[in-house]
């Protein structure tokens, strides 16, 4: 039989994929099916057909796992953010442990790696401490919203729907953010909602609203607001943090990225300050942060402590050794480790992030940390010229994983001991894989930063051969 687009069919699922999809293998043949879990029967519709596998979208439910459970979120059917709400937490973290086994197996070669059973997250609701919402002039409905003549369509405040790149869920509460950040993004709807100007429109690029980014600390209560604006307009955003600012006292900070760039990317070519301070500050252990809107810091503050406490774990420091940490972020890192290291060097290639790095350094009384500014592929090779670099390195790069000439340099460096941390189990595989001459996994530990994603963080210590 063949699985042709557009067929109907009715399939078990068996089995959840590496980016949140259901399996099924009807006569052996594997078809992804979105937001179903293993032990669905359902009825889908092919909605791309390749040679070796097929897509498909749920039709009907013809009979529920016996695992689901009822999705605490009103928008969990629809929303981008969190696939796997209708999937009790025990049963996520047995998916994600496998899916790092299985990258590690298939995409690395790497066979027998010792994997821990996954770190759960402390907090399942109320845990990110960044969200960014998007704005949009089309806006998609639910199934009840469609009922509801009076709501428009002109006008969403929320998250994407997967697989459209301009239709926005208008969410009015989102229950990974903590709940003051929903009466934020509720007063700010109702702002723009009455401000005359147009939400921005991803294909004409015109209108004046791009994204409302709220970020919050877990440790001090406070938050930061972040409109990312496509012009500035200070006459109407002046007014609005004024209100935000009165009505709420957990703000400390509203800012304005301003951009004209047609990418759909949260980060202003310029920031402008409209009120409060430029950062909100978190602690994090025993130290203190302070971030700015545009720089990397991890999104589960809980999650990142038990995340650095492993890194401390393998680093296995005395206080003699160097450090170099690569991707080094605002510093976090370097200065989580700086109490039981000679020196932790840290490369980040964000201008601003490496700034608050060397702030939060001075912030916090620690002298044996440096940062520097760079592409790590360019600078790494003359920035590690200085040092005696044998001992440790730290390395924690974006979801792509490592450039090819820098996995090359740091196996040239030789460190005696690699703590990789990566949101990625893909490229986390195939760089140990690149790796794998020089040296051996001892064990990777999976630590959950993203409840109800697929995505998982991992840490692996890396010996030499
Ligand atoms: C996953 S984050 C890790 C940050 C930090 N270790 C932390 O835990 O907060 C990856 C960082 O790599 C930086 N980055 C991405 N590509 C880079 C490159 N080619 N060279 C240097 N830094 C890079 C990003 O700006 C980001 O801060």
């Amino acid at each position: 039989m063949g699985f042709q687009k557009g067929k109907i069919v009715e399939v078990e699922i068996i089995d959840l994929a590496f980016g949140g999809m259901g399996v099924a293998k009807p006569e052996g043949f594997p078809i992804f099916v979105e937001r179903a879990f293993p032990g669905d029967r359902v009825m889908v519709k092919i909605t791309k057909k390749k040679k070796n596998y097929a897509e498909a979208r749920v039709l009907e439910m013809v009979e529920p796992s016996k695992v689901r459970q009822k999705a605490p979120c009103y928008y969990a059917d629809y929303c981008g953010g969190c696939r796997w709400q209708a999937l009790p937490y025990s049963e996520q973290l047995k998916y994600k442990k496998q899916h790092v086994i299985d990258s590690l197996e298939h995409i690395g070669l790497l066979k027998g790696v010792l994997v821990k059973d996954v770190i759960p997250s402390e907090e399942i609701f109320g845990f990110r401490n960044k969200m960014e919402f998007s704005c949009s002039n089309s806006r998609w409905l639910t199934s009840e919203e469609l009922e509801n003549p009076e709501i428009k369509k002109d006008f969403g405040l929320g998250l994407h729907v997967p697989g459209t790149f301009d239709k926005i869920i208008d969410i009015e509460n989102c229950l990974i953010q903590p709940d003051i950040g929903n009466q934020i993004l509720n007063h700010i709807r109702q702002y723009i909602k009455e401000s005359g100007l147009q939400a921005y429109n991803l294909k004409t690029h015109e209108g004046f609203w791009r994204f409302v980014m709220l970020r919050s600390s877990s440790a001090f209560g406070t938050w930061m607001v972040n409109l990312v604006t496509n012009q500035e307009n200070d006459q109407l955003l002046n007014p609005l943090a004024d209100q935000l600012m009165a009505k709420f006292p957990q703000i400390a900070s509203v800012v304005n990225n301003i951009t004209a760039r047609k990418a759909s990317i949260a980060t202003g070519e310029y920031e402008k300050v409209i009120a409060g301070d430029r950062c909100i500050k978190e602690r994090l252990g025993e130290f203190i942060f302070e971030i700015s809107a545009n720089s990397f810091f991890q999104t589960n503050t809980k999650g990142a402590e038990a995340l650095y406490s492993l890194v401390s774990k393998y680093s296995e420091l005395s206080g003699k050794e160097y450090v170099i940490d690569l991707y080094s972020g605002t510093g976090t890192i370097p200065i989580w480790l700086s109490k039981d290291a000679r020196q932790v060097i840290g490369i980040e290639i964000v201008e601003s992030a490496v700034k608050d790095a060397r702030r939060n350094a001075k912030f916090n009384n620690i002298t044996n940390c440096e940062f520097h500014v760079g592409d790590i592929k360019d600078v790494l090779p003359s920035i590690v010229s200085g040092y005696s670099c044998d001992d440790v390195m730290v390395i924690d790069p974006p979801r792509v994983g490592m450039h090819k000439d820098v996995v090359a340099k740091v196996i040239e460096l030789a460190p005696q001991r690699i703590v990789y941390v990566s949101c990625n189990p893909a490229t986390l595989s195939r760089d140990l894989a690149l790796m794998k001459s020089k040296y051996r996994v001892v064990e990777v530990q999976p630590v959950d930063m993203f409840p109800h994603t697929f995505h998982i963080e991992s840490v692996a210590l890396l010996k030499m051969a």
